[in-house]
């Protein structure tokens, strides 16, 4: 969602707010801007469209300054245009205010500042902020400091915010409820930032600022405050990630990049944990054998491409363990009414770990008395700060908008937590563990197989990309891999792409076929009772004309003689086959994509994390 970098100290703002704001470009934005303090004024400039618009004005336009704040904004009240764009300014252009979050109220206290005599120029729910403030400023607040914690006091909904005032020259202020924040501390220069890659070239050492805290930044240091003024010791971090893995490393998108990275992140995560002849280790997962041998129920919330992980995760769960497991999107679990208690695991699945609606359902479990783990990739976020067990994904920062590393590494995180689960609670023998472990060591070498095959795979989209739509089929382990496929093609390439579970077909999507439209159908062959289920599926399709692009079996003689083209990918057991079946998927629509001409890392109207509900 929008992004927010600021800074104090001796070095001109506008280059390292603009550094940072590219840095942060991967998470999707449709306008930005920055206000930066300049000879005893706040001058803001700001543009709808990429950064790169931004940057002509600043060139036409300079600023110059060492105290800033820069955003970048994926719209949700208000179009985006120049207008709605942060930062956002009070009547008298005297206080700049940057916002990620939304303002539940801003109805409200905007026709309350109205009446006041308050003249609003955006559409935006933000602009009430530093209204808001003018107006605690105009009351007798006796400092900006605490004329933000009267402000924020009134605001419901949530927000991360970077504030400056132009009476304030020596003083950045940042605050947050719900929406991430952090402090980049430097030597005689400090950062505020919404994510760690905005600032990670800059600053080694960061303060995570919580929930319902305020900081005033100055050159020389940070004071950190609860909304209520209560002082708070601030918590030094050193930065874990290294800069370069927010580079391209010579690949042309951070997508084919991430793609690319699988084998090698996958094959840590086994060295991590499946050392071990018939067991995996979970040194600091958090959850005890005792009380997994107790529990009965495990229900997984996640969305997007961590939903599908999610549903992956509940087959192989399901196959290795007598839980009883149920995967739900985040969205909807919020507003059922599902029978849980305490003696159900809920487990939230989710790459940024900023997902509101991942966020809100890990909350309401929590408020059951359930325990909550979470598999998630980025430390520090709120997920992980709020449940009381961690699987980490160590995929490493992921850029590309459309999930791949961390999608596979969602999918390994199940498969060995399944291993562990049934192994803790004495349901899976060693000989049987022995087994399924030998077998994902196999994964790595078979992504590695599918990415040697990629230029084969590009030549596949040239032929197929211009259609309107296409199919994806797939059953058991692979329905979740079909889903996921089609979500990839319709994120990046934009052709419209359904996932269907392939015993489904006969029920409405085959009225679709003719020989115009794309099925791509997962049929890889071990020893999957469903997949003489799948030819049949096959069948139907050649028989009404579908053009067939089938994922299979090196070897599958059967295959050669239905489909129109065949993607090959290497043995593997059928419940680890989605791993690199998936990845031949990510290919083709990375290469349709790029046949059809489409922003491949930044797709439109997309985000890459998405905090709001
Ligand atoms: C956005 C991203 C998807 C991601 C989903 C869930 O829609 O574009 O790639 O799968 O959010 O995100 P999370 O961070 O919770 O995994």
């Amino acid at each position: 969602m929008c992004g927010i970098v600021g800074y104090i100290g001796s070095r001109p703002a506008v280059a390292l707010l603009v550094n940072g704001l590219k840095r942060l470009e991967y998470r999707g934005y449709d306008s930005a801007g920055v206000a930066v303090w300049e000879d005893g004024r706040l001058a803001v400039r700001k543009s709808p469209g990429r950064l790169a618009v931004l940057e002509q004005q600043l060139t036409a336009r300079p600023v110059t300054g060492s105290l800033g704040v820069g955003h970048t904004r994926w719209a949700t009240h208000g179009e985006p245009t120049e207008l709605n764009a942060h930062p956002h300014t009070d009547c008298t252009g005297r206080i700049a205010v940057v916002h990620n979050g939304i303002i539940e109220n801003y109805r409200e206290l905007r026709a309350e500042l109205e009446q006041q005599g308050h003249a609003f120029r955006s559409q935006t729910d933000t602009e009430v902020i530093p209204h808001l403030i003018e107006a605690e400023l105009a009351a007798g607040a006796p400092s900006p400091e605490e004329a933000i914690r009267r402000a924020l006091r009134r605001v419901q909904g949530a927000f991360a915010l970077g504030l400056l005032f132009q009476e304030q020259p020596q003083t950045l202020y940042a605050a947050r409820r719900g929406s991430p924040l952090i402090i980049g501390v430097g030597q005689g220069e400090n950062f505020i930032a919404s994510d760690v890659p905005a600032i990670l070239d800059q600053v080694r050492r960061v303060i995570y600022l919580q929930d319902g805290e305020l900081c005033a930044l100055r050159a020389d240091g940070v004071s950190i405050f609860r909304l209520d003024g209560t002082p708070v010791v601030p918590v030094i971090q050193e930065m874990t990630l290294a800069a370069k893995a927010v580079d391209k490393a010579g690949f042309e998108t951070f997508m084919l990049k991430e793609i690319h990275e699988q084998p090698r992140i996958l094959r840590h995560l086994l060295l991590q944990h499946a050392w071990q002849e018939d067991t995996v280790a979970m040194p600091g997962l958090g959850l005890g054998a005792p009380y997994l041998r107790k529990l009965n129920r495990v229900m997984i919330v996640a969305c997007g491409s961590a939903f599908h992980a999610g549903m992956y995760g509940k087959l192989l769960w399901e196959q290795l363990t007598s839980l009883a497991v149920e995967t739900d999107l985040a969205s909807e679990f919020r507003y059922r009414d599902p029978k849980i208690d305490p003696g159900t695991l809920v487990v939230a699945v989710t790459q940024s770990g900023e997902t509101a609606d991942t966020l809100a359902a890990l909350r309401m479990a929590k408020s059951w008395g359930c325990k909550v783990l979470a598999i998630c990739n980025v430390p520090g976020s709120s997920v992980v700060r709020e449940s009381d067990a961690v699987f980490f994904t160590e995929a490493g920062p992921e850029i590309g908008v459309a999930s791949t590393k961390a999608f596979t590494a969602q999918l390994m995180a199940f498969a060995l937590l399944a291993i562990h689960l049934g192994r803790a609670r004495g349901e899976l023998g060693a000989a049987e563990a022995r087994a399924s472990l030998q077998a994902m060591q196999a994964v790595p070498d078979a992504i590695h197989y599918v990415l040697d095959r990629a230029e084969a795979i590009r030549r596949l989209a040239d032929k197929h990309h211009d259609g309107p739509s296409s199919l994806y089929l797939g059953r058991r382990f692979n329905y979740p891999t079909a889903l996921e496929g089609a979500l990839k093609n319709k994120e990046i390439s934009y052709q419209h792409a359904e996932g269907y579970a392939a015993g489904e077909m006969k029920h409405g999507p085959i009225a679709l076929i003719n020989e115009y439209l794309p099925v791509i159908c997962l049929c890889t062959r071990t020893r999957d009772e469903v997949y003489a289920k799948m030819i049949s599926n096959i069948k139907e399709v050649e028989a009404r004309h579908g053009r067939i692009i089938a994922v299979a079996t090196d070897g599958d003689e059967e295959i050669v003689r239905l489909a129109e083209d065949v993607i090959w990918v290497p043995p593997l057991r059928d419940e680890f086959s989605p791993l690199a079946n998936v990845v031949a998927l990510q290919l083709l629509a990375y290469y349709s994509a790029r046949a059809r001409g489409t922003d491949i890392d930044q797709p439109r109207n997309l985000a890459k994390s998405v905090t709001v509900e």
